[in-house]
């Protein structure tokens, strides 16, 4: 398979002018990023990178921060993770309220924002040392030291998050999160600052498409069975309510985020992800999607 003539004819293909969404501004930092930004990485488990645009720059990876933090809870403590969270879509945008009330503070799965508080609320209770610990934790599934934390998106964040915070006093006031409400928000806000390009979210993201094995090593981190719900999640529920429509429309499990990007994989073949910060309604990135519709559709593959 020819992926770099296939992302170039992809690039071609597309009328930028078409895509006109919103760069998510509601988190004050991730504002000022420029609307025009687009990156495309694709790493292929066989044949290497191939790559398009702004795919070295980094970026807020923010929501795709779910996916990792939910398998670092998933090795920590197993099946225990599903008592305090399901794994159902929710059909509802990310940052919802709704469900939480007839569903007793148990969020319907670990990507959206309710489920992933208490997922750090997990692994505050887990870890030693808990902002490190997740760090070192992506580090090493990137299989590099240099990935960080942005404070000032974190910190900007923490002064506009006033939602999340409603969201973990409210499953507290259900007894679904046991540490402080504070403690569990800015480990949250850390995670969802975690800056990365398109190349080094996509190496990351071959955990996934590699069957829980990191690449260059072959070190098995997650069984084949805990890639297979991981992935299963990602497809089902990893784009809120336009979850349907990327199922659809791409075919592949992946994982979205309001700074713009998207991660993706194809298990046993490659993992995939493009950056473009501006966001359709339902705030995933509207470029971002027609990329990798197109990717699936002129590889004519897909897991369907
Ligand atoms: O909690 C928030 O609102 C952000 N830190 C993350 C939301 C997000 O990325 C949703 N993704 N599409």
């Amino acid at each position: 398979m020819d992926y770099q003539k296939i992302i170039n004819d992809i690039v071609a293909e597309l009328d930028l002018s078409k895509f006109d969404g919103k760069v998510a501004d509601y988190i004050p930092e991730l504002g000022k990023v420029s609307p025009d930004k687009f990156g495309v990485h694709l790493n292929c488990i066989n044949s290497g990178h191939y790559s398009h645009g702004d795919s070295d720059e980094k970026f807020s990876i923010q929501s795709i921060a779910k996916v990792f933090t939910l398998t670092m809870a998933a090795l920590k403590i197993g099946n225990k993770v599903l008592e305090r969270v399901d794994v159902e879509p929710s059909g509802d945008p990310f940052n919802s309220l709704t469900q939480l009330e007839y569903e007793n503070g148990i969020p319907r799965n670990p990507l959206i924002n309710a489920g992933a508080l208490v997922v750090c609320d997990i692994l505050l209770t887990e870890l030693e040392n808990p902002k490190e610990d997740f760090l070192a934790f992506v580090r090493k599934i990137a299989q590099n030291p240099e990935i960080n934390y942005n404070l000032k998106v974190a910190r900007s964040e923490a002064k506009s998050g006033f939602r999340n915070a409603a969201l973990v006093n409210y499953m507290k006031s259900f007894g679904n999160i046991h540490n402080e409400v504070d403690d569990v928000l800015d480990l949250y806000f850390h995670t969802c600052s975690i800056e990365m390009t398109c190349k080094e979210l996509s190496e990351t993201f071959m955990l996934f498409a590699n069957r829980g094995c990191i690449l260059n090593s072959g070190e098995r981190i997650l069984t084949g069975s805990q890639t297979k719900r991981i992935n299963a999640i990602m497809q089902t529920c990893g784009f809120y309510d336009e979850a349907g429509e990327f199922a659809f429309r791409v075919g592949l499990p992946g994982k979205s985020g309001v700074g713009g990007g998207i991660a993706a994989v194809h298990p046993g073949y490659y993992s995939v992800v493009v950056w473009s910060p501006k966001l359709n309604p339902k705030g995933n990135s509207a470029l971002g999607m027609r990329v990798l519709e197109l990717l699936t559709t002129k590889t004519e593959l897909s897991v369907f």
